[in-house]
């Protein structure tokens, strides 16, 4: 694919990672991008990175419109190497380019790559002249990292977001327009999950931040351009970030012999009755990746594993780990399973959903195989307990 001109003189000159399928612990089943952008003005200004191993990709799209070397500023909203592992490719055939970076991101760069690049620290409010178009920085620390900002383009009305807004999508099609938009949102609602969640209130930081812009173009560091479904993206981003959930309830859970299982679906049947949208999510089949996706809008999350060896299934471990690490709030909990002695993994599972600060409904535990009546009387308990 070949560089593609957003504007007139503003290209993406990013690179496409098609094979890319685990982003640290995360399920990318549809690959992703890094895109990074070219501005030609007075002063020729290249805004973010990509992965080293596309650096060659981003040459040739970047010598498409002008010679590789000639670049006089790189702005590098995020220090994370999926935006900057080409920048020691860039700063080979530009030695004397400044490189504009809020303060934790000029900090950051030289422990990364060991360089003493002309560096220049930008701050929330900065004005960086290029000739005809000016480009303004807002710090967004903690979206994703302390070093992170935004930078804005008042003559084209872009924002050039980095990881706000993003999604891991490999595709051919580079705008919003051109794409299924449920996918899109999707993927985007699945990276929010995934990667943004724990920062929900410096988000909604952010958000304020930029409100008062006129953007027009959303262009962030992965995935599709945004230029018809911004009010969308802003719109989710607010309701996530202030972690709004819908009525939907999620069963998660591992079992062993069945019995755990046969909790889940009577309490899958009790939320079912109370009108509750509702998954019953296995986690030998589902990832845990793509349940945080359903847990961005669940109001319930139960969560049930056997007793095995005093303890909990791994695979439950491994969900609840990583669901408290990406920290949802305002969320009611349930702890369920089976055991046949000891039956030590409900109070496990209780008290990892305690510690993520979710309000607990009565905890179910069964010895052995349950029969119909105490699935029946568990239903109905259950039932009294949904708001
Ligand atoms: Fe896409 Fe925080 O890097």
């Amino acid at each position: 694919m070949k560089a593609i001109e957003i504007k007139k003189g503003v290209y993406w000159v990013g690179g496409i990672d098609w094979d890319l399928r685990n982003f640290h612990g995360y399920l990318t089943q549809r690959g992703s991008t890094y895109n990074s952008y070219l501005i030609i003005d007075e002063k020729i200004t290249l805004i973010d990175n990509v992965k080293h191993y596309l650096a060659e990709e981003q040459l040739k799209r970047i010598s498409e419109i002008i010679d590789p070397g000639k670049i006089d500023f790189v702005i590098q909203n995020h220090i994370e190497m999926d935006h900057s592992g080409s920048l020691p490719k860039i700063m080979e055939l530009n030695p004397d380019a400044k490189i504009f970076a809020s303060p934790k991101g000029v900090e950051g760069l030289p422990k990364h790559y060991k360089q003493k690049w002309n560096f220049q620290v930008v701050k929330s409010g900065d004005m960086l002249d290029l000739g005809k178009r000016k480009l303004h920085f807002v710090q967004t620390p903690m979206v994703h990292w302390p070093d992170n900002m935004v930078t804005y383009c008042p003559e084209e009305k872009i924002l050039f977001s980095n990881d706000a807004f993003g999604q891991h999508i490999a595709s051919s099609e580079r705008f919003d327009d051109e794409f299924p938009f449920n996918i899109m949102m999707q993927e985007a609602a699945k990276y929010y999950a995934n990667i943004v969640l724990p920062y929900s209130s410096q988000v909604q930081k952010a958000l304020e931040a930029v409100s008062g812009l006129d953007i027009k173009t959303i262009c962030p560091s992965h995935g599709l351009i945004l230029r018809n479904h911004i009010s969308e993206i802003l719109k989710n981003y607010q309701k996530w970030s202030a972690n709004q959930t819908d009525k939907k309830a999620l069963i998660i859970y591992d079992t062993m012999w069945g019995s755990t299982r046969k909790i889940a679906y009577a309490i899958q049947e009790a939320f079912e009755s109370r009108g509750y949208e509702n998954r019953l999510l296995n986690l030998q089949s589902t990832h845990i990746s793509d349940i945080m996706t359903e847990i961005l809008s669940a109001k319930y999350i139960c969560i049930g594993s056997p007793t095995l060896n005093n303890n909990i299934l791994p695979t439950v471990a491994s969900m609840l780990t990583y669901l408290k690490g990406l920290a949802p709030r305002n969320r009611f909990g349930l702890a369920f399973g089976s055991y046949g002695w000891g039956g030590q993994s409900v109070d496990i599972i209780e008290q990892i959903l305690e510690e993520c600060g979710f309000e607990l409904l009565d905890q179910i535990r069964l010895q052995y195989i349950p029969d119909e009546e105490v699935l029946d009387e568990l239903r109905k308990n259950l039932e009294n307990q949904i708001q």
